[in-house]
């Protein structure tokens, strides 16, 4: 599976400009797909299998998009200031490497702060991309780029740019490689713009019309020094969630995972998340309303451009997953 994530993390794809990972993606899904389209927003929507009598329409979603920036002026010495596409650590943003999608490449400085024991606002930051003058500069207001930084692999561990979500998509692209028989129509979605408000997965949501969704999105731990409490670590097991910062889980969908989980003989973690969201929460609101929830992969250091993952978590996802897609659903 390491060669798959490393794969999939390698494409530039900040929010918006999906387009090179959807690519990858397009060529790994196609020969296990019954038809794989390309909607007006830019998801890949591949569907598998047909409803029978005890199946059920599920929607799986997983964002193709990264955090990433966008230039918003370049001054006279050729410095490019930029704006986010997704949320932004300015902390985690200093010294770090940036690659535009023209192929540019940039390291990110700051202002001189008047309060050096503060972390500076977005708008201290600056690129340099190694230009003396606007002229010379390459950057134009509106070029997109992300993050670079090397893959690394830590044994059972890796750290890369773009986990955030590219190990959701991993996990749904094997899902969809190893599943043989199923009752289900299964309809992976994978979306566009979820760092900018799960926007992708509204309009997918909208048009696969499913009986039930389930996001695979990463989520943060609880496990490193001097964090705020989290009761999720590395290497326990795949997170069921429970709440977070947008969406409440339907209680039936958290004893499903829960009971498949345990009949499995699987590890599992139970997840409340304070901030942030997933694309359950645009699927649970759809149309008249859908039984949603998601499983979560523990994640250290997201919205970083070092974000770390457990490979025993990301087997034991694949494998609660293929359990929950295999058998017939009773929400009781
Ligand atoms: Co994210
Ligand atoms: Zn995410």
């Amino acid at each position: 599976m390491k060669e798959l994530i490393q794969k999939l993390v390698a494409p530039s794809s900040p929010s918006g400009y999906e387009n090179n990972v959807r690519d990858v993606i397009k060529a790994e899904v196609a020969p296990y797909a019954d038809s794989v389209i390309v909607d007006a927003l830019g998801n890949l929507i591949v569907t598998k299998g047909k409803k029978s009598t005890n199946g059920k329409r599920i929607m799986l979603s997983a964002h193709m998009d990264e955090i990433g920036i966008i230039a918003t002026h370049v001054d006279k010495n050729g410095f490019v200031r930029f704006s986010n596409l997704g949320y932004l650590y300015p902390r985690n943003c200093v010294a770090a490497h940036v690659q535009f999608l023209s192929g540019v490449r940039g390291v990110i400085g700051v202002d001189a702060l008047d309060d050096p024991s503060k972390q500076p606002s977005l708008d201290q930051l600056y690129i340099d991309v190694g230009a003396s003058s606007r002229e010379d500069c390459p950057v134009r207001v509106g070029d997109a780029g992300v993050f670079e930084r090397p893959y690394i692999d830590l044994g059972k561990r890796v750290v890369s740019k773009a986990l955030d979500d590219r190990i959701g998509c991993v996990l749904l692209i094997e899902a969809l490689k190893q599943i043989k028989e199923t009752p289900h129509e299964l309809v992976f979605v994978f979306s566009t713009q979820e760092e900018v408000g799960t926007r992708g997965a509204t309009t997918s949501a909208f048009r696969v019309d499913p009986d039930l969704g389930l996001a695979v999105d990463v989520t943060r731990t609880g496990d490193v020094p001097n964090t705020s409490k989290m009761e999720v670590s590395l290497g326990k097991g795949p997170a069921i969630k429970v709440k977070d910062g947008g969406m409440i889980a339907d209680p039936r969908i958290v004893d499903w995972m829960v009971e498949t989980a345990q009949k499995a003989n699987l590890p599992y973690q139970m997840e409340i998340l304070e901030g942030g969201t997933t694309d359950a929460r645009v699927i649970q609101l759809t149309r008249a309303g859908v039984p949603s929830g998601c499983l979560s992969i523990p994640t250290r250091y997201i919205h970083s451009p070092a974000e770390m993952i457990d490979l025993s978590d990301i087997e034991n996802s694949l494998a609660l997953l293929l359990a929950l897609l295999r058998n017939p659903v009773e929400l009781k």
